[in-house]
């Protein structure tokens, strides 16, 4: 399916240019100075062009010929010896079918015979090789960055696929969890539960340092520690999901660790999931992700109204970036070789300075193929709600006693997967998510 990808990029560039695209793909990595080897991921773009998953390779397409060079490492008998089979040219050839193969110490000589006006890298540090190579090379840094850009942010079929098996793992392995999680476990022990269903079913490469959250930790937005003691009473957040074929699942479910919401925890539960049922309910082609934010942040101070949790209007609350001190992250994101992957803001488009949307990692009008994250959430941050609480022009649009008894309570966040279709969208998350549901799935 990689060389439908190269025939995508090769429709970008104009026929006529000699210029070639070089890429070095991802080397092993080790911890510090140890022989600890890191699980081998291969760097997206290449992986994208070419789908090798070994270290150590890299390519060249030819723009004018549309061929693909493919350099592989020449591996002696030591690092059979070490690491097991060393492959011939002639299996290289046969498993990945480039046009051309040659081995790494031959990328000068390829280059010279091509003999580019332009070598296209995807950064400075590949293009400072190419230059130490030949400084004769004219090379470029812009361009092909804005291709595969271009190339990644609309999904082929293919990709969809390996992206609805990644959601369909997902889905087993958050309804174990909530099967399976009982007061007194411990974070990581949700961990175990989620990694071992994505093992079984294949999938043996995590997208994203997972967050597995109980009561207050699920207020730290990039919570990685993973190693608290749930408590009976706490709301648990679980953020994590596995890649297929370099495709990332990213969800987030909250669910009760004892199987049933309090009246608080359901009231704030229910602002979130409102919300993200909404907003799911409005993308279509042509929806811009900064318009759906604001409807997520408005319609949660809508829900944490009714709770007197906020108070005044709504117009104003939105106006004075209220909402900010409640959900100080991002609508979502665009999904897919990475979480958080490219193409969110298209070239010319800035960031909006302002609290509550300026982490917003998307601003652009959807189109079918694109992939998103919708996850809206609410949290009570004792950093941001406690200096909130003594500003006089915040606190008038707070409830101080409901705000100071919900710092502790952590936070919930619902995060779904979405494709945009031509009529409208597909949601690839099928975890329960209505509080009725999670409370019936946790008491099986
Ligand atoms: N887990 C990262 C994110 O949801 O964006
Ligand atoms: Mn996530
Ligand atoms: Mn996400």
């Amino acid at each position: 399916m990689h060389h439908l990808h190269r025939e995508k990029l090769f429709s970008l560039f104009d026929d006529d240019q000699n210029g070639v695209v070089f890429i070095q793909g991802a080397e092993t990595m080790y911890r510090y100075k140890t022989d600890y080897e890191f699980p081998f991921r291969q760097e997206s773009n290449f992986w994208y062009l070419t789908g090798v998953n070994e270290a150590d390779c890299a390519l060249v397409l030819d723009l004018k010929k549309e061929e693909y060079h493919l350099f592989v490492p020449e591996r002696d008998a030591q690092y059979a010896v070490w690491h097991g089979f060393v492959k011939t040219k002639e299996q290289y050839q046969e498993e990945y079918q480039p046009d051309h193969l040659h081995y790494q110490n031959d990328i000068l000589h390829i280059l010279n015979e091509l003999s580019p006006e332009t070598v296209y890298c995807l950064n400075d540090e590949q293009a400072e090789y190419i230059e130490d190579l030949n400084r004769g090379f004219n090379v470029e840094t812009e361009a092909l960055v804005d291709a595969l850009t271009y190339c990644r942010v609309i999904k082929t079929d293919w990709e969809l696929e390996q992206m609805r098996e990644a959601c369909r793992v997902n889905d087993l392995a958050y309804e174990a969890v909530m099967k399976n999680f009982k007061p007194g476990m411990y974070e990581y022990e949700a961990k175990a539960i989620f990694t071992k269903v994505q093992m079984e079913n294949g999938l043996l490469q995590d997208a994203y340092n997972g967050i597995f959250g109980t009561g207050n930790n699920a207020s730290v937005l990039h919570y990685v520690e993973n190693n608290s003691q749930s408590k009976d009473g706490d709301l648990f957040l679980m953020d994590a999901g596995f890649e297929c074929n370099g495709y990332a699942a990213d969800y987030t479910r909250t669910f009760p660790v004892n199987g049933t919401f309090t009246e608080t925890q359901a009231g704030i539960y229910q602002a979130v999931l409102d919300a993200q049922n909404k907003v799911i309910d409005a993308i279509k082609p042509g929806v811009k992700m900064e318009d759906l934010h604001m409807m997520a942040a408005r319609a949660m101070m809508e829900g944490l109204k009714k709770l007197d949790v906020v108070r005044g209007d709504i117009d104003e609350i939105m106006e004075k970036d209220i909402f900010a001190l409640f959900f100080p992250h991002g609508l979502g994101h665009f999904l897919g070789l990475d979480t958080h992957d490219v193409g969110g803001y298209p070239k010319g488009v800035d960031r909006i300075d302002r609290p509550g949307i300026k982490f917003l990692r998307a601003r652009r009008e959807l189109l079918p193929g694109m992939v998103i994250t919708i996850e809206p959430g609410i949290y009570f941050v004792p950093a941001v709600l406690e200096p909130a609480l003594d500003n006089a022009e915040q606190n008038k649009y707070l409830n101080p006693d409901k705000v100071r008894s919900l710092i502790g309570f952590g936070g919930v966040r619902i995060e779904d997967n979405i494709v945009v279709t031509e009529d409208g969208h597909e949601n690839l998350t099928s975890v329960v998510k209505e509080i009725k549901d999670i409370e019936a799935l946790m008491a099986d």
